[in-house]
């Protein structure tokens, strides 16, 4: 039988653990703070804002909201970040991404202090990940390895291969898999024969932002499938990346979409908000 890795289940049980964290840090008189900062309009963007300030209210934990119009400068946005870096009532700093295009993204994220980038998108917390530091660690891979270890299955030895490339998953997730001592495959657009290379996975994390583009049958037997897509469609709703029913025919383990990676990415940026605060105050 090829069990369904429960991600809801699994982030409620990480946050029930954080409640109790901040509950204790109340009695010393510690509410710790996320500030969420969302440039414009976007649909989804919106979404994902609503869901996390959600879940902080349900943690116990303060979130600071700024909505800014899409004709935002970046000096403006600029100074907002250094404005809540020196915010004693904050511990965390989330811009959320895609900033509109005339923003330039690694300016404003490299603004931000790498003790509150809760995102681990810093370029000192992504330097000490490549190095096997202690650091900020990016959400969603935080979540995808969380994922994976209640399998039960050992990471060390496994053939892992990872779709996609981007600095915010496949890029970190594949520095993490490698210090968990897999051997790490990167595959992106132009990688010749991907149906062989995802063949060959023990785990595969699939990051590559196109509905069912990965089929049920390159799916390796009794392997591990993480999917990370979150592909809005007209007439499914969100889909994955992976054919999720024919996908389920070979896996041992597989996280579906909705439900999968989504609550464990968020679950991880309260987990790393709690961390900082912890360490701040
Ligand atoms: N956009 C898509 N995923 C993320 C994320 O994990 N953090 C931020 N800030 N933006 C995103």
């Amino acid at each position: 039988m090829t069990h369904i890795i429960d991600g809801k289940a699994l982030a409620l049980s990480v946050r029930a653990q954080l409640s109790k964290e901040i509950n204790t840090l109340k009695t010393r008189g510690i509410t710790p703070g996320l500030a969420v900062v969302l440039v414009g309009q976007d649909p989804a963007s919106q979404m994902y804002v609503k869901n996390k300030k959600l879940a902080c209210s349900k943690t116990g934990i303060e979130s600071f909201s700024y909505e800014l119009s899409n004709d935002t400068t970046e000096d403006e946005l600029y100074e907002l970040v250094l404005k809540l870096n020196a915010d004693s009532k904050i511990d965390g700093i989330l811009v959320q991404l895609p900033l509109p295009s005339h923003l330039n993204e690694q300016r404003i994220l490299t603004a931000i202090s790498p003790e509150k980038d809760v995102d681990g998108f810093h370029p000192e917390n992504l330097g000490k990940l490549l190095r096997g530091e202690p650091c900020m660690e990016a959400c969603t891979p935080a979540g995808i390895i969380a994922l994976i270890d209640s399998t039960g299955t050992d990471i060390s030895g496994k053939n892992a291969v990872v779709v996609g490339r981007s600095n915010i998953v496949g890029k970190p997730v594949s520095i993490m898999l490698l210090s968990r001592h897999a051997t790490v495959t990167i595959c992106h657009s132009k990688t010749k024969d991907l149906p062989a290379k995802i063949k060959g996975a023990d785990i595969l994390v699939a990051a590559l932002g196109k509905p069912e583009f990965i089929k049920g049958d390159w799916i390796k037997e009794r392997s591990i499938v993480i999917d990370v897509g979150t592909n809005h469609t007209k007439d499914r709703g969100l889909i994955g990346d992976v054919e999720f029913k024919e996908a389920s025919l070979h896996a041992a383990a597989i996280t579906p979409v909705p439900g999968g990676v989504g609550p464990m990415t968020i679950a991880m940026l309260l987990k790393n908000t709690v961390k900082s605060a912890m360490k701040r105050r």
